[in-house]
């Protein structure tokens, strides 16, 4: 085998809450995860030169060492050096249809189809666990990333339990372009802000709400997820960027399921009641708000991770 291809979906969080500190500076967290078929696609070539080369369709990101794409093979040249003296250097090529600094874990599925495409190359027959310890090297929610569907992670988000998949429902998911969260700075931020009550709110609503989610979800009842959803991180992201905060009314008031922020943001996700719900309120936001840095897609919650295409 010379190439692989493969599909890298998006996540969105259907839940966020930020429990404490962690002694390794990050923070302990409650998330649950779930994946979308908004996708990048991903190839994996051999490359006669023995070095990793990146290519993007996107201009926003670097192609260099910085890319987690370019990090990924990297550790895997590192954690399997002989495999890479025997088959050599690797080209990646990235087709980018996820928004970037989104909150969506674009960057993290890019990795993790790395991370699988390189193992398949270079057949060293890597189990999903295995791949998923690599990942965590790489970020916290590349684990995740790599068998996707629905799933609760704690720790630093990289402990991962796998929930039943909440598949054949749709969101509408918008993005202004022209806005970009920095994930260590939303982290930071609620940190300063939120530390006094770190660890000392375990009966609060939100830790209540944890157990109820994830019994909606149990009940595959999209109203009851809908109405459990939650993000600590909005506080911290919507009181900077007022377009955020508005853009979430408008979807409240289109009367969506329940609509929330994804991960570090700014993208918001709405859940709806069918396909053609999200098709009328995609329109209607359109309506509302014509500004064209505004992105809007439907998208649909999927049962799986990185795929394999060909
Ligand atoms: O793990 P990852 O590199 O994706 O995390 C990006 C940033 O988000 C970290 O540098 C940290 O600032 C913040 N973070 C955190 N606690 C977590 C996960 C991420 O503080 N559990």
């Amino acid at each position: 085998m010379e190439s692989v291809t493969l599909i890298a979906p998006a996540k969105i969080n259907l839940y966020l809450e930020i429990i404490g500190n962690r002694s390794d500076g990050y923070h302990e967290l409650i998330m649950i995860l779930q994946s979308i078929d908004l996708a990048d696609k991903i190839n994996v070539q051999k490359s006669s030169i023995d070095r990793i080369r990146i290519r993007c369709d996107n201009p926003q990101l670097p192609t260099n060492k910085s890319n987690i794409a370019y990090k990924a093979a990297a550790l895997m040249t590192s954690e399997f050096p002989e495999a890479f003296v025997k088959h050599g250097g690797l080209n990646i090529t990235i087709n980018k249809h996820i928004p970037v600094s989104a909150g969506l874990a674009g960057g993290s599925s890019d990795a993790a189809a790395v991370l699988l495409g390189v193992g398949l190359l270079w057949n060293l027959g890597l189990t999903q666990s295995e791949l998923e310890i690599l990942g965590a090297k790489l970020g916290s929610d590349v684990p995740f990333c790599i068998g996707g569907g629905t799933a609760i992670a704690t720790g630093r988000g990289e402990q991962l339990s796998a929930l039943p998949s909440l598949e054949n429902i749709y969101i509408v998911l918008a993005k202004y372009r022209s806005i970009a969260v920095s994930t260590p700075w939303a982290y930071t931020t609620h940190r300063q802000e939120f530390e006094n009550i770190y660890n000392k709110d375990t009966q609060s609503l939100a830790a209540v709400h944890s157990r109820d989610i994830v019994k909606a979800i149990v009940n595959r009842d999209p109203k009851e997820v809908a109405q459990f959803m939650y993000n600590d991180l909005e506080k911290v992201v919507m009181s900077k960027y007022t377009l955020v905060l508005e853009l979430k009314e408008v979807f409240v008031n289109l009367g969506v399921l329940g609509t929330m922020m994804s991960g570090s943001g700014p993208s918001i996700f709405a859940l709806c009641e069918s396909k053609q719900q999200a098709e009328e309120i995609k329109y209607n936001v359109r309506k509302t708000i014509p500004n064209q840095d505004l992105e809007l897609f439907v998208s649909q919650l999927i049962g799986h991770g990185i795929q394999l295409v060909s």
